[in-house]
C-alpha cells in the first residue's frame, strides 16, 4: 500500500517528539524529506550542527558518510541512518588501503581531505574539509607545506588556481553527479536566457566553472542567488537545492541544468534520493539501522574532522 504524504509526516512528526529525535538532512534530499528535517544544511553546516547538537538521537537523513561524520562527533548518541546503502561515488572514488599507499609516495605532505570519505580514508587525514570551507583550510597551511588533497579532482584543481600553489597533489576521483553536467546544454540554456546568472558547484569539471558567474559551495549559491541581483539563475548542481532556491526566493525564476548522456532535464544524486518517507518513519520507529563505527577507528577520524570545525 503506498502511504499518503500527509500521514507518514504526521506519524514521523510524532515519533519525533515521543523519542526526543531531531531530523538532519542535506539540501540534496528529496523536497518531502526536506519538509521533515529540524536542521536542513549543506556538508559543512551539517557537520558543524551535528557536533553542537544535544539530541540523544540525531537521524541523518543523506548519505552514510555524512552519518558516520556525526557518529565520530558524538559517539555516544544514536545515530540513525534510513538508508545506509546510500554510498557517495565520490567517498568510494577513494578506497583506504590504496590512499594509505599513495599517502606513503608523498610522506612530507599533510592530508586535506574532503568530508566525502569513509572513516577510514579520515583516520589518514591530517584536516577535513567540504567545499565551503576548502580555501580557507588550505589557506591555513604554510605556503611552503606541500599538500595532498583528496578525493576530488574537481574541488582540488580549483583551490590549486585559486591559490596559486603548485605543491598540491591531488587523488584522481570525483562525484558522478557534478561531473557529468554538459556543457553545450548549458550554452544553449545561456542563450535561450540571456540574463540568468549561471552558478555552478566546484565538484563540476574546469570547462563547466570557466563559464560560471559564480561558482560556490550549496550554501554558498543559495547565498549568491540571494544577494545578487539578478532573478533568473541557471544552477549547475545536484538539482535538490531547487527546493530550498524556490521556498527562499519565490519572485526568482532558477532552471536546472541537465546532465550529458540523459533527457533528463536536471541532474539528481541518486544516493542522496534514497531516503523516503517511508524508510525514515520506520528508521525512526525500529531505532535502527543505526551507524556502528569501531572505537579504533572513529578515533583515528575524529581528529581531522575536529580540525576542520576549529578552522570552520
Ligand atoms: P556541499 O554540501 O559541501 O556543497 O557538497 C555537495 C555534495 O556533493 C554533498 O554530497
Ligand atoms: Fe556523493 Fe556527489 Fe551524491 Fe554528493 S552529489 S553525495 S558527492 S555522489
Amino acid at each position: 500500500m503506498v502511504e499518503n504524504f500527509a500521514e507518514l509526516r504526521s506519524e514521523i512528526e510524532e515519533l519525533k517528539r515521543k523519542k526526543g529525535a531531531v531530523i538532519m538532512a542535506h539540501y540534496y534530499t528529496r523536497p518531502e524529506i526536506q519538509a521533515v528535517a529540524d536542521f536542513l544544511g549543506d556538508s559543512l553546516a551539517l557537520s558543524v550542527e551535528a557536533q553542537k547538537c544535544d539530541a540523544e538521537i540525531i537521524l541523518f537523513a543523506g548519505v552514510n558518510f555524512m552519518a558516520e561524520t556525526a557518529k565520530v562527533l558524538s559517539p555516544e548518541k544514536k545515530i540513525l541512518i534510513p538508508c545506509p546503502e546510500a554510498g557517495c561515488s565520490l567517498a568510494e572514488s577513494c578506497d583506504a588501503a590504496e590512499f594509505a599507499e599513495f599517502k606513503k609516495r608523498y610522506p612530507d605532505h599533510l592530508v586535506v581531505s574532503y568530508v566525502n570519505t569513509s572513516v577510514g580514508v579520515k583516520a589518514l587525514t591530517d584536516v577535513c574539509c567540504t567545499s565551503s570551507n576548502a580555501l580557507k583550510v588550505v589557506e591555513s597551511i604554510p605556503a611552503e607545506q606541500p599538500i595532498i588533497f583528496a578525493p576530488d579532482r574537481n574541488l582540488g584543481s580549483y583551490i590549486k588556481k585559486l591559490t596559486g600553489r603548485e605543491n598540491i597533489v591531488l587523488w584522481d576521483g570525483a562525484c558522478h553527479v557534478h561531473e557529468e553536467f554538459s556543457l553545450e546544454k548549458i550554452l544553449q540554456l545561456k542563450s535561450e536566457h540571456p540574463e540568468a546568472k549561471v552558478v555552478v558547484h566546484p565538484e563540476c569539471r574546469d570547462y563547466i566553472v570557466k563559464v560560471a558567474d559564480f561558482t560556490g559551495s550549496t550554501a554558498a549559491i543559495l547565498e549568491y542567488c540571494g544577494e545578487c541581483g539578478a532573478d533568473e539563475f541557471i544552477v549547475v548542481t545536484e538539482s535538490g537545492i531547487l527546493e530550498e532556491m524556490r521556498k527562499r526566493f519565490p519572485e526568482k525564476s532558477f532552471i536546472p541544468a541537465p546532465p550529458e548522456d540523459s533527457a533528463c532535464a536536471c541532474n539528481e544524486c541518486r544516493y542522496m534520493k534514497m531516503v523516503t518517507l517511508e524508510n525514515l518513519r520506520d528508521c525512526l520507529r525500529d531505532e535502527s539501522p543505526e551507524v556502528v563505527i569501531d572505537e579504533a577507528t572513529r578515533a583515528a577520524a575524529e581528529r581531522s574532522i575536529k580540525n576542520m570545525i576549529a578552522i570552520k
